[in-house]
């Protein structure tokens, strides 16, 4: 899969705000920080496309970005959305702002009849936090298929990775989920992750 344009379309925290225009979606959510803006920007090659930040709670809105996919065996283009939603387990935004995001998050995960499989982002370094936990199996509970997806994998070593991946399979439940390790930095991942994109996209 080659991505031939990436731009921004819509930013929405409800439904009246979503894009008019009905296409496939993949959606990327993860705790605050993890690398959800700058895996966008890696996968689509267009720096600067998803806001990225040192700080956590960048991102506040439900973000839609238009991409167009080539496919090997294709004329056409295929375009579709990355959807970046803002980060969970963020402590600072308080219980009430916490209460606001979990509605909106939820009614856009529940309700997109476009949406074809959720990555989950994971910090490679660490164990799964309980709201990953949580994230997780609420998502299996809702039957939205997940794609695990290890960040910043390009801070730790071959061996360290490979015990943390295990790690994060345990935690979760699922002691033969597959996992895949991904680097904004190094764009390792990326071609794995467009092979997936691109068999939802010929279905
Ligand atoms: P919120 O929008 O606040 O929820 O954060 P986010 O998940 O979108 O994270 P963002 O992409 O803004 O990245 C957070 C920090 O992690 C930034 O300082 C990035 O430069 C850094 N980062 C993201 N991905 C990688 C990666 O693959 N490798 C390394 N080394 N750093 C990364
Ligand atoms: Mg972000």
């Amino acid at each position: 899969v080659i991505i031939t344009q990436g731009k921004y379309i819509a930013s929405a925290v409800q439904v009246e705000q979503y894009p008019e225009d009905k296409m496939k979606e993949i959606v990327f959510m993860g705790r605050s920080n993890v690398g959800k803006s700058s895996l966008i920007n890696s996968l689509t090659r267009v720096k600067g496309l998803a806001r990225v930040s040192g700080n956590p709670g960048k991102t506040q809105t439900i973000n839609f970005y238009e991409l167009g996919a080539k496919l090997e065996d294709r004329e056409d283009r295929i375009d579709f959305y990355l959807v970046d939603l803002p980060g969970y387990g963020y402590a600072k935004t308080g219980q009430e702002n916490r209460k606001r995001w979990a509605k909106f998050i939820d009614e856009y995960l529940l309700k997109s009849q476009q949406l074809q499989f959720v990555c989950q982002l994971i910090d490679s370094r660490h164990a799964p936090m309980p709201s990953d936990v949580d994230m997780f199996n609420w998502l299996v509970k809702h039957n939205l298929p997940v794609l695990v997806i290890a960040t910043k994998a390009d801070k730790l070593g071959k061996n360290a990775l490979q015990k943390n991946l295990a790690v994060i399979r345990k935690s979760l439940g699922v002691p033969d989920l597959a996992v895949l390790p991904y680097s904004a930095v190094k764009s390792e991942g990326r071609s794995e992750l467009l092979d997936v994109i691109g068999d939802v996209l010929v279905q």
